[in-house]
């Protein structure tokens, strides 16, 4: 199996690194506009190899993509990340022509390839890559949920002092602050978390989890990338593995949710053809009004792309 990571910057970087060191795939390239960065990173992560034990070959491309030809899975995680004080959707026209001059060379080395997208605004990116490729809706999808879950999940392992690997939780909606966590459909080891929990506990969480990118960046001055990166390769690994796990997935849903013509997070089966199947969840009028709000966010910021020049 071959992987492409596009960007080898601090997301797309610790991506490569997980793919090779869980030995995801044996062959994965990484690929950056800035000279050397690539290649660099890619030694770095080879010369680690017979420290931590893994064969995957790490090879690194400044800008040529011939090096990443026929890979079977492509994640782009090219583009500006956000600063202090910026939301996701400022960084869109720089960002949205990086994800086309990317998705186009992804298109003639990769014909076949799954895209997953990293770059943000996550479900906007989503929807350029898909234009660009025109690959069937199935073959381009984005990373989000998955690292939004990641954080709630890690913020009530830590307030009820259990493991974070028995929380299984859904995070429903675009990657912002209207995402849409879903309590209901969250449990401790088979256990209601409602049970476990008081209300205005999980409401708190909820609230940090929406704004869990944004504490990262004050911290920081940059965004996150050792839960991006792994997320994206987890997507990754039920790809190239056929686990058809079900993960939270950006994907335009065609009427699914009651929902047209729209990028959202909705929970689906990973496996090799990509999307195997979108879970379609009941949801109470409560829960309906915050993704319809979601998917009204997500709109916007898909017409605000729709105007740039082309
Ligand atoms: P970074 O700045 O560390 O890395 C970005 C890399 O992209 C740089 O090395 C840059 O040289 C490269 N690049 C720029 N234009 C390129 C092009 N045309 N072709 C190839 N490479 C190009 O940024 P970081 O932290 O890795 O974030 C990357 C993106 O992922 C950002 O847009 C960020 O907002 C997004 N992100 C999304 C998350 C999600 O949940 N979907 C989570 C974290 C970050
Ligand atoms: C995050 O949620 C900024 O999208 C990025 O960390």
């Amino acid at each position: 199996m071959k992987i492409t990571v596009v960007g080898a910057g601090n997301v797309g970087a610790t991506c490569a690194d997980v793919l090779a060191y869980r030995e995801i795939a044996n062959e994965i390239v990484l690929v950056d506009i800035k000279e050397g960065l690539a290649e660099g990173k890619s030694l770095d992560i080879w010369q680690k190899a017979p420290i931590n034990m893994y064969d995957s070959r790490t090879i690194g491309s400044t800008n040529d993509y011939s090096k990443s030809a026929n890979s079977d899975v492509v994640v782009i995680t090219s583009g500006l990340p956000r600063k202090p004080g910026m939301t996701r959707d400022d960084l869109i026209s720089t960002n949205a022509g990086i994800v086309k001059t990317v998705t186009e060379n992804v298109v003639k080395h990769s014909p076949n390839a799954i895209i997953v997208v990293v770059s943000n605004p996550l479900d906007v990116m989503t929807y350029q890559a898909h234009l660009i490729s025109k690959f069937p809706r199935t073959r381009v999808m984005g990373m989000a949920g998955i690292l939004d879950t990641a954080r709630y999940r890690a913020f009530l392992a830590e307030a009820l002092n259990v493991s974070p690997k028995d929380i299984q939780a859904m995070i429903l909606g675009g990657h912002g602050d209207t995402m849409v966590p879903l309590p209901r459909y969250t449990t401790v080891g088979g256990i209601p978390v409602t049970e476990l929990i008081a209300k205005d506990k999980l409401d708190a969480i909820i609230e940090r989890t929406k704004v869990g990118g944004g504490e990262l960046v004050k911290l920081m001055g940059t965004s996150a990338w050792y839960a991006p990166g792994s997320a994206a390769a987890q997507m990754v690994e039920s790809i190239v593995k056929d686990q058809r796990r079900v993960l939270p997935v950006c994907i335009r849903l065609d009427g699914e949710y009651g929902i047209k013509d729209c990028y959202l997070g909705v929970p689906v089966v990973l496996g090799k053809n990509g999307v195997e199947k979108i879970i379609e969840l009941e949801l109470n009028d409560a829960e309906k009004a915050l993704l319809e709000t979601s998917r009204k966010h997500v709109k916007e910021v898909m017409d605000v792309l729709d105007k740039l020049p082309k």
